[in-house]
């Protein structure tokens, strides 16, 4: 940080700031969505690193972290409270978005699109110039603090067309998308992440990348930069890097016995049979 608070790009991480290697300038715009009041969409593919890029800004933005992993049972009271009882008598019990309102935390919503419509409905008062989060159940309305902000992450990739955000919910965020690293990048990142040399974690970022190019006919989703961290751990822990690499990457990657032929054969290419 600077005087201003402000933080550079690329700047090391201070401890106790969870390591996230920038892509390009998402770092600024998330902090001037925050300064803003501006609510974020963050898009892209499974395990490209938008938990990490979350969690690195709130501790940078000195934030506590309220995240809630959505899906399709999520109801609007699971998010803003309920109701309970205990000893016999009945108490309110703030759920994890008016918990972050009244905090001024960051609210993350991962996979926001596996909520149901209805739920994500709630969020709409939150992202507008009103920025007030009504509670039905009690007649509270709260008035979210400047430092509240709201974040929702989804995955474009493997969308039907049912899902997917109303254009009236998704036209109150502001989007950024993330891809894979770029391979320079991504070779730090899985040799920090994965505790193993750069020139291992070079190897495994050219398989990454070969895997990418197949999969774009076979899978839905290609080799994370997750998976490449977690090969990478296996073999910092002593498995055999062939071993490693057909367990982390390909079958994790497909149950389909021709394709985990095809990708084994990837491997074997990439890292010399
Ligand atoms: N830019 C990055 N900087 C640091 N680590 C990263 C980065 N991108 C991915 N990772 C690593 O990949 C893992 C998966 O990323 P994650 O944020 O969980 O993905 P997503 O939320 O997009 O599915 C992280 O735990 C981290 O080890
Ligand atoms: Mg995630």
């Amino acid at each position: 940080m600077n005087e201003t608070g402000k933080v550079r790009a690329g700047e090391a991480a201070p401890k106790g700031i969870p390591f996230y290697l920038p892509q390009g300038n998402e770092c600024a715009l998330f902090e001037h969505a925050w300064r803003n009041r501006l609510p974020l969409l963050i898009k892209g593919p499974t395990g490209c690193g938008k938990t990490r890029f979350v969690a690195h800004m709130a501790a940078r933005l000195g934030r506590p972290l309220i995240t809630v992993a959505c899906h399709d049972d999520l109801t609007a009271a699971d998010l803003v409270g309920r109701h309970l009882i205990g000893d016999g008598v009945t108490y309110w019990a703030d759920g994890p978005l008016t918990r972050a309102v009244r905090e001024g935390g960051i609210c993350y919503l991962d996979e926001v699109v596996e909520a149901r419509k209805d739920t994500t409905v709630v969020l709409h008062p939150l992202t507008d110039d009103r920025r007030i989060l009504p509670i039905e159940r009690t007649g509270e309305v709260l008035e979210a603090p400047p430092e509240f902000m709201l974040v929702v992450s989804y995955n474009p990739g493997y969308q039907n067309l049912l899902k997917g955000l109303k254009p009236s919910t998704r036209q109150r965020f502001v989007a950024i998308r993330l891809g894979f690293p770029p391979p320079e990048l991504e070779r730090r990142i899985v040799a920090h992440e994965g505790g193993v040399d750069e020139a291992l974690a070079g190897r495994l970022v050219q398989l990454g990348q070969a895997l990418r190019n197949l999969t774009e006919h076979d899978l839905e989703e290609g080799a994370s930069t997750r998976l490449l961290v977690y090969a990478a751990r296996l073999v910092a822990s002593g498995v055999h890097l062939r071993e490693a690499c057909q367990v982390a990457l390909v079958e994790s990657l497909t149950d389909d016995e021709d394709t985990v032929s095809a990708l084994a054969e990837v491997v074997d290419a990439v890292l010399g049979a």
